[in-house]
């Protein structure tokens, strides 16, 4: 670890699902330290996911301070803080008291899954898609607000008198870093506005008509800004001492941040990562590619007055939060990495298939109405198969979203770039470049998502010249190369498929 004084740093900050963390970066896009701190999961009833977004501000700060108290520096080192954050996440709160009015509600909650329906009745998927890229769908924060608005008492009357913020984890944690209730600056990037299902993804602007179809009134909508650009300085909260005055410089959605950590900056370039869901992105430049194969496309990132560059996107909302169930709500492991062992133990799947539609399916399908099955058990099975067919639904999850990738923008993935925590399961590695039969490589610095932050306020405050002096920071540091037979490889497909069928219209 660097001792005090010695050269200047860069901050990011990742408000993930799960937990927020900052980590120091030095001029390599070294970690210098880390701190990091989970939150609760609130689950009020199936379906729903919650978050306190006090709590969230609250260890933001001190895993801020943490890092900082770690890396043994001051403020007068850290040239910049960055931003990133898990995108969606939907929070209002009150701009005179800085109080969220409800829990944030998070992406995967699918309470809005009535209100999209009617919306697609009323005005019809095919506007959506074409204006905002974006399927009609429970994952996107637009619904989210309307449902806060009829169902908060009161709170309509107040948004449309001016005393109601809206914003995504980014713009919570902007506006509180830049001083709150005492002038706090209320913007987003365009890359998270990009998933609200209110942006027009042409003009990157608030797009008036879908907002009042979708009732959501213009005053409570935050500025929206580039992804590399100074929004404002440290003012609030405990921080005001600590970094006061510091630029707070970048934001981006996470997925995006670990596009831009991954420096998968040419057309054609992708990354994949691995944490509570999957979410592969290919950087289509500066064409808002249409998908035909269940994609979307959002912003990949806009780096101050340059043109925007585009990306076509595979969600996956379950894949890492399946270990997480095993662990938390079956107790079938007591640690994540303990998947990888139990799994390990067994040859294959001894014939079962788990398919994690907890949120209902994401990417290619969108159907909220789906709910995970577990499917042909017989009395074979151990817990062990569990495990295994646990770390196989993340791999054949990856395997649809490449193909659908491969049938839009005609780019076959020759070699995936991955990142996120799951990625230190060699067993899911080894099976991942399996099924997609194509190498997998993972860069030095595993934490692209914080570091793709990292950079972008690094380049927005001149601390690196231009993106071409971050691809020199890029070096794998592991790669598995595929080894399974192709026969075998259509065989458990083609039964994943089937599992992935017997999800769908659960609900109905
Ligand atoms: O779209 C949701 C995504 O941004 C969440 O990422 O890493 O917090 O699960 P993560």
């Amino acid at each position: 670890s660097h001792s005090h004084g010695e050269g200047p740093f860069i901050a990011a900050l990742d408000q993930g699902t799960t937990s927020s963390r900052c980590i120091i970066f030095d001029r390599d896009g070294r970690i210098v330290s880390v701190d990091q701190k989970e939150h609760e999961q609130i689950f009020p009833r199936p379906g729903w996911v919650e978050h306190n977004a006090t709590e969230i501000w609250r260890n933001v700060q001190e895993v801020i301070a943490g890092a900082i108290t770690k890396a043994g520096v001051t403020r007068a080192d850290i040239q910049a803080i960055g931003i990133t954050n898990q995108r969606e996440t939907t929070l209002l709160w009150d701009r005179k008291t800085g109080q969220p009015v409800h829990n944030a509600i998070v992406w995967q909650d699918t309470r809005t899954d009535a209100l999209c329906k009617e919306l697609g009745r009323n005005v019809g998927q095919d506007r959506f898609r074409r204006e905002t890229g974006l399927p009609l769908a429970t994952y996107f924060a637009g619904p989210k607000v309307r449902w806060l608005l009829d169902n908060v008492e009161g709170l309509r009357e107040r948004a449309e008198a001016g005393d109601i913020l809206f914003g995504t984890m980014d713009s919570w944690v902007i506006w509180n870093l830049t001083g709150g209730v005492n002038g706090g600056r209320h913007v987003t990037d365009v890359t998270n506005a990009s998933r609200t299902l209110l942006m027009n993804l042409h003009s990157m602007e608030w797009d008036e008509r879908i907002c009042s179809s979708i009732g959501v009134p213009p005053q409570v909508l935050p500025e929206i800004r580039s992804s590399a650009e100074v929004y404002g300085e440290v003012r609030g909260g405990t921080l005001g001492e600590l970094l006061r005055g510091v630029p707070v410089a970048s934001a981006l959605g996470d997925q995006q941040a670990a596009l831009f950590g991954q420096t998968c900056f040419d057309e054609g370039e992708a990354k994949s990562t691995y944490g509570t869901g999957t979410f592969m992105l290919i950087n289509t430049a500066h064409k808002a590619i249409n998908s035909y194969s269940g994609l979307i496309t959002t912003v990949g990132y806009r780096i101050g007055d340059q043109q925007a560059v585009y990306a076509l996107e595979g969600s996956i909302a379950v894949t890492g939060a399946l270990v997480q169930w095993m662990r938390d709500q079956m107790g079938l492991i007591s640690t994540a990495a303990e998947i990888e062992t139990l799994a390990s133990s067994v040859e294959d799947n001894g014939g079962a298939y788990f398919v994690p539609a907890f949120s209902g399916l994401f990417a290619p399908y969108w159907r909220s109405d789906a709910r995970g099955v577990i499917a042909g058990l017989s009395r074979y099975v151990t817990k062990a198969h569990i495990a295994r067919a646990v770390l196989e639904a993340t791999a054949w999850q990856t395997k649809e979203i490449a193909d659908a990738m491969k049938k839009d923008s005609g780019v076959e993935v020759s070699a995936l770039k991955v990142d996120g925590g799951m990625t230190a399961n060699n067993l899911l590695m080894q099976t991942l470049a399996d099924v997609l039969d194509a190498p997998v490589v993972r860069p030095m610095v595993a934490e692209t998502t914080a570091l793709g932050a990292a950079y972008a306020a690094g380049l927005a405050t001149g601390f690196w010249p231009d993106v071409h002096a971050l691809r020199a920071n890029w070096r794998r540091a592991a790669e598995w190369t595929p080894a399974m037979d192709a026969e075998t490889r259509d065989r458990e497909y083609k039964l994943w498929l089937k599992a992935v069928q017997r999800t769908m219209g659960w609900l109905e």
